[in-house]
């Protein structure tokens, strides 16, 4: 049976504002086995650390990312929405975060937060600052845009992929195939033994997002996940190893 894999979902994200520095060092302390970033591109295209597109509801400024140069942004406070401890933080460059990542053993998933906004070109950007540092054997890519994971596989079909979806389809794991992702990571709701069964099939991992509850971890242990995405990773590592001891 597979051991299922922690990662902290836009790090620790319930201990720490998401996306930021501390919230990727706390999940890193948890035990937790990867970490979850989201990146989408300022201005002056750089790939930067942070989930929705508009700054609004975790910083204290307002707009779009893509109109804020990265001299522009990172003077933002990223943290005090969270709790005025974090008044410090400020958004980061992937270049930063990987830095600081190679370091640490764990595996990554980079999201392409390409759902709402086509960055152009984020694709290759995001592949050669990973190719860089190295750390392309250790990261998945994921999407919910179809067209980025077929971007980066025909950059690099060796790359690991995933296809991001909260929408249920027949055959879905045979439709992420066909579209050249490598893996599949669905919202928890859509989990059943019908997909996992569909997903060996193709010899496709499959990851659930975001999985906080502790029944729904010890559904997703149960049933083989190759991974979950939480934002509690700290309490995902201590259900796994009560679930393990029962075995
Ligand atoms: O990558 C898993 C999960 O992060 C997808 O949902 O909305 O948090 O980007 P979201």
């Amino acid at each position: 049976m597979t051991r299922t894999m922690i990662y902290a979902h836009r790090g620790a994200s319930k201990l720490a504002p998401e996306n930021t520095m501390p919230a990727y060092e706390i999940a890193s302390e948890s035990g937790a086995d990867g970490l979850e970033i989201d990146v989408q591109l300022t201005k002056d295209n750089i790939p930067v650390l942070i989930h929705d597109e508009n700054v609004r509801r975790t910083t204290n400024g307002t707009g779009f990312v893509q109109d804020y140069t990265y001299d522009e942004i990172k003077r933002l406070d990223a943290g005090s929405w969270f709790s005025s401890k974090f008044s410090d933080c400020s958004i980061v460059t992937l270049d930063y975060f990987l830095r600081w990542f190679k370091n640490q053993s764990m595996k990554l998933n980079v999201e392409l937060k390409t759902n709402v906004i086509e960055y152009k070109d984020i694709e290759q950007m995001v592949y050669d600052r990973l190719s860089f540092h190295r750390m392309l054997e250790h990261t998945v890519i994921s999407s919910f845009n179809l067209s980025s994971v077929e971007k980066v596989t025909a950059i690099d079909p060796n790359v690991q992929t995933a296809f991001l979806t909260s929408t249920k389809r027949r055959h879905l794991p045979k439709f992420a195939h066909t579209h050249g992702a490598s893996s599949l990571h669905v919202k928890y709701r859509m989990l059943d033994k019908n997909l996992v069964k569909q997903c060996h099939h193709h010899r496709m991992p499959l990851r659930v997002y975001t999985v906080n509850r502790p029944s729904w971890m010890t559904k997703c242990f149960k049933l083989g996940c190759e991974g979950i995405f939480t934002d509690v990773p700290h309490e995902a590592v201590e259900y796994r190893k009560l679930f393990e001891s029962k075995k």
